[in-house]
């Protein structure tokens, strides 16, 4: 099933040069970019994104730290994208993360993870309404040849 995702480079990763790496290991795995932008989340936009966090400890903390400068925010469309995203950023814990993975091959901190991705379509849909206008986002098939996918 054709699935479209909600993906964002943290701040941490912006910082660290890995937005070009990401999109890299996305667009090679097969998955078509549909929507992009550079950008610099306001309080209120990160506070409605984590809102289901609002109760946890560390929701100042993640509130500051995705303001703290800008992410990269995309729309990834392709068959089980939701899951395999979730799959190539590997575990919330960098610590944890397999290697092969983002977080897993670049990050050393829970609170700094350099990625987020939509965990349910439910979260997929909200998120890409909360970060992109239906005008921001493209619908095309380049795969000419679709039996290589
Ligand atoms: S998950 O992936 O939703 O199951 O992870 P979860 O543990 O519920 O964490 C929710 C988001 O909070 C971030 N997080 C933290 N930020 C700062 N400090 C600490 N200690 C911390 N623990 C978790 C975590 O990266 C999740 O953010 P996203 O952007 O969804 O990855």
């Amino acid at each position: 099933m054709v699935e479209k995702t909600f993906i964002m480079v943290k701040p941490d990763g912006v910082q660290r040069n890995l937005v070009g790496e990401i999109v890299n290991r996305f667009e090679k795995k097969g998955f078509t970019l549909v929507g992009a932008k550079l950008m610099q989340i306001t309080d209120e936009l990160a506070k409605e994104h984590y809102g289901e966090h609002k109760e946890r400890p560390f929701f100042g903390e993640l509130v500051d730290f995705i303001t703290s400068g800008p992410v990269f925010a995309m729309v990834w469309e392709g068959e089980n994208v939701i899951t395999s995203a979730r799959e190539m950023m590997g575990k919330t814990n960098p610590s944890e993360a397999a290697l092969g993975t983002v977080r897993g091959d670049y990050g050393v901190t829970v609170g700094k993870n350099i990625i987020h991705g939509s965990d349910s379509p439910e979260s997929a849909e909200r998120e890409i309404n909360l970060f992109f206008h239906s005008n921001e986002l493209l619908s095309y098939n380049k795969q000419v040849n679709t039996w290589i996918y």
